[in-house]
């Protein structure tokens, strides 16, 4: 995860820089217009700060399911923040989807993720969403704080302990019907 961000912030410094070098005088116009468009993508890209995986002996990496509160209320809030500015709009303002994108809360997610971890969930979000800019919302915990928060419009009951980008914890947490 974290060497895709180098490798990312690496590119991003490789074309700021190499934009002045373009602009010679040599280059041809379609040459000129390739470096224009390269520099106009990497001023446009806003790089996003990756956060550290946590790695800690006090993270509860155990098997549990949704509904074993998992995450904190105030992360959730944090999360909606964010979610409404970045998902809503297409996943609707309760996750219940639109015309724009799925339900990613109630039946929907019951049936498409049942029994797929938040690890694999948080994936897709992070790496998908939203469609065509991709991960450049906020860095791997503003996602995973989203998740909190669609688990939250989900019914979910937030805990004490909070959810964090840890592979460990997030592969051990399971997507469930909600126990009758
Ligand atoms: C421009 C519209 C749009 C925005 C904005 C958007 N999504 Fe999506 N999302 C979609 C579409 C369309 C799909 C279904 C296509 C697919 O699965 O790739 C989808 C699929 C998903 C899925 C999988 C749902 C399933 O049926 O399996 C999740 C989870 C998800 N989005 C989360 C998010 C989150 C979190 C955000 C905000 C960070 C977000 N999306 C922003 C359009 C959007």
């Amino acid at each position: 995860m974290i060497s895709k961000y180098v490798l990312a912030a690496a590119t991003f410094a490789a074309l700021a820089f190499s934009a002045p070098v373009y602009a010679q005088h040599s280059m041809t116009p379609e040459q000129k217009a390739a470096a224009a468009a390269a520099k106009a993508e990497a001023d446009a890209a806003v790089p996003v700060e990756a956060s550290e995986p946590v790695n800690s002996a006090d993270i509860d990496t155990s098997e549990r399911t949704i509904w074993d509160g998992v995450f904190t209320a105030t992360q959730a809030e944090a999360g909606s923040t964010l979610y409404t500015k970045n998902c809503a709009g297409c996943h609707g303002k309760t996750g219940r989807g639109s015309p724009g994108g799925p339900g990613i809360t109630g039946a929907n997610l019951n049936k498409k993720w049942e029994d797929i971890s938040l690890f694999d969930f948080y994936t897709f979000a992070h790496t998908q969403m939203p469609p065509g800019k991709a991960g450049t919302i906020g860095n791997e915990q503003d996602y995973v704080n989203i998740v909190a928060y669609v688990l939250q419009l989900h019914g979910a009951e937030p805990g004490t302990s909070e959810l964090v980008y840890n592979e460990d914890q997030l592969s051990n947490i399971y997507i469930v019907r909600k126990p009758k």
